[in-house]
């Protein structure tokens, strides 16, 4: 198989690269691409030495199978229409493309089906969506969604390493560069620009993506989305109203039984998912399962999973795997 990273340098480009290593992928040809300022570097993959080239125009001119893109949306908008011109199958973590009509948009333990109805580009959704399509999906088929609740807790390793160095300079006392406001000691109820319906761009992708993954257009789904003082992991609390009355045990045992899932929740032990542990695996943990006394055939739990990971390098490259086999 022969591979490109579009981003090689970046947080989701140097994961890319780390699962690639830890998974038995066959690649006889590596190609790194990021900006003019990233060109020679070198990175080590497998024991070899790879330089990074300038990502243009020409890039895609030679044989490549695959072309992993994480180097934001306008990078995505221009390069992936001309890498998928030329043959080269097009799995793109941005935003750019996730909501177009003739662009599935996947999570391989929920919709992998999809992914051989692309027309050269595939798109990896947002990371918070990502996390919250295994639980919902079991739901979903068993019981039916009527409505889902999402409220966010968001790591700063989600706005790349400039949002890490926000938090790491703010416990030095340094001023924020890159949010609004001090990150440190405060929730910010603000990721991505605000639109005109109040909500935010990130909460509409949540909206959005849920509904067209799941392939419930309708959905009744609200979102409030906040970035935490948290390196890494995104935890998300989600209430969901069924359609169908459930037994909570039955739904703890569906989730530990469908891939990528791990329950962990034994709240008298102090055990629920927590953002350390899910950082540096694959598994999406999911806990504090309990029904919503509030409402009618409602559930209410917290899920927890590594959003550089699950939520973004390791989705993509399980999306490539598919065509790999
Ligand atoms: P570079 O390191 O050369 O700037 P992150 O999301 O962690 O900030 O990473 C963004 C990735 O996108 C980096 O690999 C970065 O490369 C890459 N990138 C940014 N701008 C461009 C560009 N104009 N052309 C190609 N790659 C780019």
């Amino acid at each position: 198989m022969k591979v490109a990273i579009v981003g090689a340098t970046g947080l989701v480009g140097t994961m890319f690269l780390k699962v690639l290593e830890e998974r038995d992928l066959k690649i006889t040809n590596l190609y790194l691409f990021a900006s003019k300022r990233s060109v020679g570097k070198k990175i080590k993959f497998r024991e070899k030495e790879y330089s990074v080239e300038e990502l243009t125009e020409n890039s895609f001119d030679r044989e490549i199978d695959i072309a992993l893109f994480s180097a934001g949306g306008e990078i995505s908008k221009k390069y992936a229409p001309l890498a998928s011109e030329k043959g080269i199958l097009v799995i793109d973590n941005s935003s750019a493309w996730r909501m177009k009509e003739k662009v599935p948009l996947i999570v391989p333990e929920v919709n992998r089906e999809f992914a051989f109805e692309n027309k050269g580009i595939i798109a990896n959704p947002n990371c918070s969506t990502i996390q919250c399509m295994l639980p919902l999906k079991v739901l979903h088929e068993k019981y039916g969604l009527k409505r889902v609740i999402y409220n966010t807790y968001q790591a700063v390793s989600g706005t790349g390493q400039k949002g890490i160095e926000d938090l790491q300079n703010g416990l030095k006392g340094m001023e924020a560069k890159t949010y609004p406001h001090q990150i440190v000691n405060n929730c910010l109820p603000h990721i991505d620009s605000f639109l005109d319906n109040g909500y935010t761009k990130e909460e509409m992708k949540m909206i959005n993506e849920t509904r067209k993954i799941l392939n419930i257009s309708n959905l009744p789904i609200t979102a409030t989305c906040v970035r935490v003082p948290v390196l890494n992991s995104h935890s998300i609390s989600i209430t969901a109203e069924l359609e169908k009355d459930f037994n909570i045990e039955d739904i703890r045992t569906e989730f530990s039984n469908f891939q990528g899932i791990k329950v962990v929740d034994n709240p008298k032990e102090n055990l629920y998912p927590l953002a350390s542990d899910a950082t540096g695996q694959d598994k999406v943990l999911v806990g504090r399962i309990r029904k919503d006394f509030s409402a009618d055939k409602s559930i209410n739990f917290w899920v927890v999973a590594d959003n550089i990971r699950k939520g973004a390098a390791t989705n993509a490259i399980q999306i490539a795997e598919i065509f790999m086999k």
